[in-house]
């Protein structure tokens, strides 16, 4: 089976974890998003992915190189943005009759081959994952007739069209020929220019069950990483954290105290009287200064944080260092190498750019 994935985006809302690192790339837990992806649809029998490139490109292929275990794995690149239907119109001539496609930005384990033997069952050209959120806004809300073919297909939804709680779960089955509704090489959205062409033109919605999120955000890529840890999501990490939800890896100098659920990598010094967990994620490298609190935290690799501070409900980036009584919290993002000084405090959604300094007691946010 073959899956092509959309991951030429620029992440914007996930800035500034995606101002260096391309979105499906980004560290989630202990891999890079996208091996999530690749995992669960392998796990599907695909064995053919093709990967539609755009904003930096280089940077996807220098993480997945030209092979993974159990799969073909093809690039495309496009020279300029061409929207999440451009992107496939280019793709064209790599294309079986029938294949997957999918949003490079979601954690799922629903089960695509139900999805699948939907689209066979209907004669559909086009079949949508449909999956239930308490608030659409952000999505393609989808409205299903009895017979599951799609009534309407409304892209960011304003609040007074929402009537139902389904959206499209960026996961696709579809019929080649839907592209001829395209022009090659001219920018377009499968979700506003394709989609509502189909509906009653073979357009069809799948109900799924199990676990779905984009992580497209601070705040739900925070959630991802506590759903991982926390087996909430079917994923291989489960594995390695087993039933005490924790994995200290070899070589990490702890003088603190680590609580579940955690994950805490290889060369981590941890000070005296520190806390972490639960729901913290350690990268590798990272050293933690005594006295410090990290809870419902992600602090990826290579950064330093001081003595006697809190991190809660945040993300700090690689190689970030955050002085002596810090305090940040409110899915604050501190991006890659940012220095903040003694005495900051840090909440109410700031993110910080790399290339900020912060002097001592400079911030009160
Ligand atoms: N190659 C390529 N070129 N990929 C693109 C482009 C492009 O110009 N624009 C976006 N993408 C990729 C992104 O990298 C991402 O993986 C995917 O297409 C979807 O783009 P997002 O920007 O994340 O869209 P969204 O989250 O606002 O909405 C989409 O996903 C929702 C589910 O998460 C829509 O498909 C909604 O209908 C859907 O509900
Ligand atoms: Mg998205």
């Amino acid at each position: 089976m073959q899956a092509v994935i959309l991951v030429g985006g620029e992440g914007t809302r996930l800035r500034p974890l995606t101002s260096t690192v391309p979105k499906p790339v980004v560290q989630l837990v202990d891999r890079p998003f996208i091996a999530f992806m690749l995992d669960w649809l392998r796990g599907h029998g695909v064995d053919d992915v093709v990967m539609s490139l755009g904003n930096l490109a280089d940077g996807v292929r220098a993480v997945l190189g030209d092979e993974q275990p159990g799969l073909r794995l093809r690039y495309v690149e496009e020279p300029r943005p061409l929207g999440t239907d451009g992107a496939l119109k280019f793709a064209e001539d790599m294309l079986d009759e029938r294949f997957l496609m999918l949003n490079g930005d979601v954690l799922t384990d629903i089960d695509v081959t139900a999805q699948l033997r939907a689209h066979e069952a209907s004669g559909a050209r086009a079949t949508l994952a449909l999956y239930p959120v308490d608030d659409p806004s952000a999505y393609g809300l989808v409205r299903l007739n009895e017979d599951n073919s799609v009534r309407e297909f409304v892209e960011k939804p304003a609040p007074d069209q929402i009537d139902t709680n389904n959206i499209s779960a960026g996961v696709y089955v579809l019929q080649k020929d839907i592209l001829d509704l395209l022009t090659h090489g001219e920018p377009a959205s499968i979700e506003r220019d394709v989609f509502p062409e189909l509906v009653a033109n073979g357009l069809y919605g799948h109900v799924s069950h199990g676990y779905w999120k984009d992580i497209g955000t601070p705040e739900r890529y925070l959630e991802a990483t506590f759903d991982i840890l926390e087996g909430s999501v079917a994923t291989e990490v489960s594995k390695r954290l087993g039933s005490a939800f924790t994995c200290v890896e070899d070589g990490v100098r702890n003088a603190g105290r680590i609580v579940p659920a955690a994950l805490v990598e290889a060369g981590v010094t941890i000070g005296e009287d520190a806390r972490i967990g639960g729901r913290a994620v350690l990268e590798r490298d990272v050293t933690i200064g005594e006295g410090t609190t990290i809870e419902g935290a992600v602090v990826m690799q290579g950064a330093t944080i001081g003595a006697h501070c809190v991190l809660r409900n945040c993300i700090v980036a690689a190689h970030a260092t955050i002085g002596d009584h810090c305090y940040i919290d409110g899915q604050a993002v501190i991006g890659e190498g940012v220095q903040i000084g003694p005495n900051n405090q840090v909440t109410n959604g700031a993110r910080l750019f790399p290339g900020v300094v912060l002097g001592d007691g400079a911030l009160l946010f």
